[in-house]
């Protein structure tokens, strides 16, 4: 990987598009959204990949309108019905022994939070441990455990935390085999745990599936090992689920779909069903914070966990997982044989329906097709097809294809004719 420009690469990338660029949006329903001049488009990014229920479900409309009805806002001093059942209701679906929850308003607060409770279970630790490419969100504490920015202004009050190595499989290091790679990746972990830090780590915080950094998936020995070695050094593990959980990869959470429990899901997006909503799962034997330790005014906002709880149901009655498992096989499928004959795709990556491909110039050199990643999601709009694009993260050169869980087989499949419609004329040279 070190012959590849990637900090360049975010730069140059991030300069490209301003404001101007934006679509405005007036309107959506399930996986389509309408824009102000009144064009349809398929939404393949789910909208920051947040509706794993399509958009603007009824049961969840009207159980907000019902909890605003009554009253919008509840302090957290003060309990309330829909925290009640929501609390419940993610019991039920909550890994085993992972049934202490806090919530927020966003995905980086909640990746705080649990970093808080970490600090909190390991008083003396000093350290978090990251991964490079990771992403966790925009606040101070979470910027500091992504990816390095570039030309980053907010360095000197932001937090860093060490960042460590992970297996890429589509581009491992020195052309190793991905499962040697896993493996020298774990030992670079215990290493860094025991002689590369100052002092006791409390926790290893990371995505199953880095999402925005390059949709990297790890080898499933990855997952045990990291698992492993921190039960083995005494630290906590976070899994930041808030892509990858309620149903996207065809399991409730990814801790599920790779039989890994951690210490800690940080959860967000999907479980809102288009409201605000993020929190924490932790496991029992952590010690919960007290009065005063995490306490957001609008952290138990009434309208949003009534809208999580409807969500959840609906993710349930619908069977929303099986529907991403069904979905995802066969956006898979559908995406390996564009593979065939579409010399652009490097890479397929398709855990459940959180699909991606990687362009590349050239299979050999796997050198990054920036330019052409850009053109695919150009002409995706002009032919009605939002798909999900990596402009501010890993090397710029992904395709995502990350609708709605329930989306209907003739959008998906139109999204693909599309894809493979585009990527045709690009490698062509046509306009
Ligand atoms: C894995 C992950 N964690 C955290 C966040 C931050 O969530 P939010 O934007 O709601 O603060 C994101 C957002 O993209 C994410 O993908």
């Amino acid at each position: 990987m070190a012959d590849i420009a990637y900090q360049a690469a975010t730069q140059h990338e991030s300069k490209q598009h301003d404001s101007s660029d934006k679509i405005t949006l007036v309107k959506a329903r399930g996986s389509l959204v309408w824009d102000d001049r009144g064009r349809e488009y398929i939404d393949c990014t789910a909208q920051a990949w947040s509706n794993n229920l399509g958009a603007n479900d009824p049961r969840v409309i009207e159980a907000a309108m019902a909890q605003m009805r009554e009253m919008t806002h509840i302090r957290p001093n003060f309990g309330s019905l829909a925290h009640t059942r929501l609390v419940a209701k993610l019991r039920e679906i909550s890994p085993a022994s992972l049934n202490q929850m806090g919530f927020a308003l966003h995905g980086s607060l909640a990746g705080e939070m649990a970093m808080k409770l970490a600090f909190k279970n390991r008083p003396q630790a000093q350290n978090l441990i990251v991964l490079q490419d990771g992403y966790h969100g925009r606040s101070l504490a979470t910027l500091g455990a992504s990816w390095p920015h570039p030309n980053n202004p907010f360095l000197a009050i932001q937090p860093r935390f060490t960042r460590v190595p992970h297996p890429y499989p589509y581009r491992t290091r020195m052309g190793m085999d991905p499962e040697a790679e896993s493996q020298l990746c774990l030992g670079l972990l215990e290493d860094t745990i025991q002689k590369g830090v100052d002092g006791p780590v409390a926790a290893v915080m990371m995505e199953p599936i880095q999402g925005n950094g390059g949709h990297i998936e790890f080898p499933r020995s990855y997952y045990r090992g990291v698992r492993e070695i921190c039960d083995r050094l005494g630290v906590l593990l976070i899994f930041d689920e808030v892509q990858t959980g309620f149903g996207r990869m065809g399991t409730m959470w990814a801790a599920e779909y790779y039989d890994v429990v951690p210490d800690i899901i940080v959860f967000g997006k999907g479980i809102g069903g288009g409201f605000p909503l993020a929190g924490i799962l932790a496991d029992d034997r952590l010690k919960w914070f007290d009065e005063g330790e995490e306490a957001l005014t609008f952290g138990h906002f009434p309208v949003s966990l009534a809208a999580g709880y409807a969500t959840v149901e609906a993710i349930q009655a619908d069977k929303l997982c099986e529907r991403a498992r069904d979905s995802g096989e066969y956006a898979t499928a559908r995406l390996r044989d564009m593979q065939e004959h579409r010399k652009l795709i490097g890479d397929v990556r398709c855990p459940g329906l959180m699909a991606s491909i990687e362009l590349v110039t050239d299979r050999t050199t796997k050198a990054p097709a920036r330019r052409e990643a850009q053109e695919v999601y150009r002409r995706g709009v002009e032919r009605g097809v939002l798909f999900g694009e990596s402009r501010y993260a890993g090397l710029g050169n992904l395709i995502k294809v990350k609708p709605p869980l329930d989306i209907e087989r003739a959008q998906l499949a139109r999204a693909l004719d599309v894809l493979d419609e585009v990527l045709g004329e690009i490698e062509e040279g046509g306009q």
